[in-house]
């Protein structure tokens, strides 16, 4: 099975009521993108007006993060079926600054992955080293950790985000060769931990993606679409990047 790409908007702390007519914008320049599956992540207070906005277009909307638990005593949380029930189809886990700020560690993100799951959502687990990591030759030792202690046991209703911490809001990317061997890396443990399966779970990249280097970092191998940051709240930036998969 191809895999079909995903350009996927984290919007992370931003947006107000009137953010909409930047979703309207996204969904008319849709129109033409057939190829590529599109989905944006608003903060969770945008989340049920933007659903009802891009019902019956093509465009998906998704949140940034959720409880392991489906309900309870949770102050300021949110959960998986929450977001499924204002209209999300797929939620953010693991993204970095979560990791960081809040101290999400490989089970808790494997938690809410498998929440996201439970609430029929497709769940995006972020995964990535920090420069100290990438200096200190830690790379893919750091990657093999967080995919062991991130992911759920099957591959169902999974995509992963490589994301390199150093290159999330800097404007520095990795080489495409960097890039290769990352998803390379993950694709061969994705492998030999689902099985087939692993074949059809698509790797993101995300980290600095722009409209002027799109081309360049999505044509690498095995890079199944980005999770874009920054240029996303843009509409005219993230068309032009999913525009990358507009068919000739
Ligand atoms: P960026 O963010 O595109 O602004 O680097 C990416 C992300 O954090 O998902």
């Amino acid at each position: 099975m191809a895999r079909r790409p995903l350009v996927a908007a984290n919007w992370k702390m931003n947006g107000l009521k009137g953010s909409i007519a930047e979703l309207e914008k996204i969904i008319a320049g849709a129109r033409s993108l057939t190829a590529v599956d599109l989905l944006v992540c608003p903060p969770a207070t945008l989340i049920a007006a933007f659903a009802a906005k891009a019902q019956g277009t093509p465009i998906a909307i998704g949140g940034q993060d959720c409880h392991a638990e489906a309900a309870g005593a949770y102050t300021g949380d949110i959960s998986a079926e929450m977001l499924r029930d204002a209209g999300a189809t797929a939620v953010i886990v693991g993204h970095s600054e979560r990791r960081r700020y809040y101290g999400e560690s490989d089970g808790a993100v494997r938690a809410k992955a498998l929440a996201a799951r439970r609430a029929g959502l497709l769940a995006i687990v972020c995964i990535g080293e920090t420069r100290a990591e990438r200096d200190a030759g830690r790379t893919s030792e750091v990657v093999r950790t967080q995919l062991n202690g991130s992911l759920p046991d099957d591959s169902e209703r999974v995509a992963i985000a490589y994301e390199p911490v150093w290159a999330i809001g800097t404007g520095l990317t990795p080489t495409r060769d960097d890039i290769a061997e990352m998803h390379a890396f993950i694709r061969e443990r994705l492998l030999s931990r689902f099985a087939k399966t692993g074949r059809d779970m698509r790797i993101l990249y995300g980290g600095s993606v722009k409209p002027g280097n799109a081309r360049d970092l999505l044509g690498v191998d095995d890079v199944d679409g980005a999770l874009v940051g920054g240029a996303s709240l843009k509409a005219e930036q993230f068309l032009a990047i999913a525009g990358v998969y507009r068919t000739p």
